[in-house]
């Protein structure tokens, strides 16, 4: 919620904020929430950012209601949450693309390929991809400690043909954090901490909206039982093994390799008004 600096009167943010008190007013009447429970309330939230989790909290349980909600709205492939790891400034990489990544890198080798393409189905050339994931021990560069600064973190653009290949590793799923304050939560919920594997990508062209997407392995682990609740069936892409000596030799590996494929549909920056998609669609 972008809350404005100076007085207002009338906003709907004000709306929106006298609505969130009155239901947090009736949750505590319902619950008869105590002056200690209370405190062991507010504690939590002061926990989330001692030990830096003052994202991970939310996105954990909120962020894919917001996706939701703005996909009900837009035109394009479905938008992702984009979870608490991203990190603006990932290197620009060179074609052909590879992930930056540490000598020996553990995992899999993935070709990540696809399209982008506007509403019109037309390809859209120079799109950036910018793209991020954890490395095979499920870790992310930025974030956990003695990991290289931008490792598995890249941008680049399509061809001319609107095309991308990125080569890189296939990310297991992903455990989040649960020594912290989100764990504690999780813990008291009864659930399991992981998020299936998955790729996150941020869309951007000057012509259309950027998005934020996050491509699934289907047939993973955890998929229906996401910890952050946030796979959709439109982010969920079939992962291809090859293993075939012809397929290796074309690629130049010694080792079978993953493909995964997506083609993502980008809406235009200024929406189009008849053509714009209502609720009741
Ligand atoms: C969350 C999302 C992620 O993509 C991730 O890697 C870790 C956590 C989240 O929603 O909390
Ligand atoms: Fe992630």
């Amino acid at each position: 919620m972008n809350i404005p600096s100076g007085t207002s009167t009338n906003s709907p943010t004000r709306e929106m904020l006298e609505d969130l008190e009155r239901v947090l007013i009736a949750f505590m009447r319902k619950h008869r929430i105590t002056h200690e429970q209370y405190r062991a309330a507010t504690q939590i939230l002061v926990d989330t950012i001692k030990d830096g989790e003052e994202s991970l909290l939310y996105d954990v349980f909120f962020e894919a209601e917001s996706t939701d909600i703005g996909n009900r709205y837009r035109d394009g492939s479905p938008e992702a949450i984009e979870g608490p790891f991203y990190v603006p400034g990932a290197p620009e990489l060179k074609a052909p693309y590879v992930m930056p990544m540490r000598a020996g890198e553990r995992g899999d080798v993935l070709f990540f390929i696809g399209t982008v393409k506007d509403t019109n189905g037309k390809p859209i050339a120079a799109a950036e991809l910018d793209v991020w994931q954890a490395d095979a021990e499920g870790l992310y560069a930025n974030i956990h400690p003695n990991i290289p600064l931008w490792n598995l973190r890249g941008r680049l653009k399509t061809d001319g043909n609107g095309e991308f290949t990125l080569r890189t590793i296939v990310p297991p799923p992903y455990e989040i954090p649960k020594n912290g304050p989100t764990g504690r939560v999780l813990k008291i919920l009864g659930r399991h901490y992981y998020r299936p594997a998955h790729l996150h990508a941020k869309l951007r062209h000057p012509q259309f909206k950027e998005m934020t997407s996050q491509i699934y392995f289907m047939g993973g682990q955890y998929l229906d039982s996401d910890v952050a609740n946030a796979v959709r069936d439109g982010l969920v892409a079939e992962l291809k093994l090859h293993d075939s000596a012809a397929n290796l030799n074309a690629r130049g590996l010694s080792k079978p390799y993953f493909t995964i494929r997506y083609d993502f549909v980008l809406a235009p920056s200024v929406p189009n008004v008849v053509g714009q998609r209502t609720v009741a669609q």
